[in-house]
């Protein structure tokens, strides 16, 4: 026996891999990597025909609503449900006003989206840092000795925000912003007004990370003093996460997503042992842009570890990675 080897008096077998052939290991593998899984996030901007490269993210492009519905039906008929919608709006102020505006860019969007394929499911980032002239998530009031981030003020602007989402159409409703309790004014908004049936993806474990770099050139969201310390999670901590899921859990998330991936494969696989909620994974800009840039240099295969890395992301216990590798995603896995 060639794998037995004796100690003592016990015999003890080396693990080894099955003895298998290659139909053997695709039906034991555990873990699987599909299109199916996998969201696209996409960047809108008023106009026609536009599409405006983000230079720190190669193959990323800020798109006006005609384009992205050719990105997004492309993206459908490669197997990926849905995408996720961030907006830029034309004009930024202290409110966010462009957030809930009955014609801003992401409802528009939307009711294209929604009207050209039915089918696809539109999620929608519910934030204020796109909309807001000083680039935080929330409201900011500049005191005599200090700047702070209004939580509860906040709340009313977000809950209208989703609102006027679902109105035009939306199909899941994200809020990225980490103010305590807006996962609770949401839900009670939304079924206020009719909307019981919408459910509610939130970034419950969203981490303050370096990571989010180049969403911040993307979407133009960079904060204009400060940092998001004060509403992000600390990248040490993961009780706290904990605490931060059950509390969105409570308030009524369908889904818990945790912020960013790759970096945080510990939190997503703590979540979904603890929880057994669906389970979302962002795969945010720096990831990306990380593989990007070492592949242009030719220094990693982007194909094999783009698969791998997601793959990772699955086996950790992401039902749902939101990706901007998606549709390069469902190329190579249909090989
Ligand atoms: C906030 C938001 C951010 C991302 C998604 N939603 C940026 C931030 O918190 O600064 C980051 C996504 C990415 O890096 O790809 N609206």
């Amino acid at each position: 026996m060639q794998h037995e080897i004796v100690v003592g008096n016990f015999p003890a077998y080396r693990p080894r891999r099955l003895r298998s052939t290659p139909a053997l290991r695709a039906m034991t593998a555990e873990t699987e990597l599909s299109a199916r899984n996998l969201v696209l996030p996409l960047f809108v901007r008023s106009g026609t025909k536009f599409r405006h490269p983000v230079v720190s993210m190669p193959g990323v492009f800020q798109l006006s609503p005609d384009e992205a519905v050719r990105e997004a039906s492309l993206a459908f008929k490669e197997g990926i449900p849905g995408v996720i919608l961030f907006g830029i709006p034309d004009k930024k102020d202290e409110k966010a006003s462009g957030a809930y505006a009955r014609n801003g860019i992401i409802q528009r969007t939307v009711r294209l989206l929604k009207s050209e394929i039915p089918q696809l499911l539109v999620i929608t980032d519910v934030c204020l840092c796109e909309y807001m002239s000083h680039g935080h998530c929330g409201l900011v009031e500049h005191g005599s000795t200090k700047t702070r981030i209004l939580n509860d003020p906040s709340l009313k602007i977000l809950a209208r925000v989703a609102v006027s989402h679902a109105e035009a159409g939306s199909d899941l409703i994200a809020p990225s912003d980490m103010m305590d309790g807006r996962v609770r004014a949401i839900r009670s908004a939304l079924d206020g007004k009719g909307f019981e049936d919408v459910p509610i993806m939130s970034y419950a474990a969203k981490y303050a990370s370096a990571f989010y770099g180049p969403f911040r050139e993307a979407a133009q969201s960079a904060p204009q003093f400060g940092d998001r310390r004060t509403y992000q999670m600390y990248a040490g901590n993961t009780d706290e996460a904990m605490r931060e899921v059950a509390q969105d859990i409570a308030e009524g998330a369908d889904i818990v997503m945790v912020k960013p991936a790759l970096a945080y494969l510990d939190i997503v696989r703590r979540v979904k042992d603890q929880f057994q909620y669906p389970t979302a994974a962002y795969a945010v800009s720096g990831e990306y842009s990380m593989i990007k840039a070492a592949s242009e240099r030719g220094w990693v295969d982007e194909r094999a570890i783009t698969i791998e890395s997601h793959l990772a992301m699955r086996r950790a216990g992401a039902d749902i990675i939101l990706t901007y590798s998606a549709r390069a995603l469902a190329g190579w896995l249909k090989e």
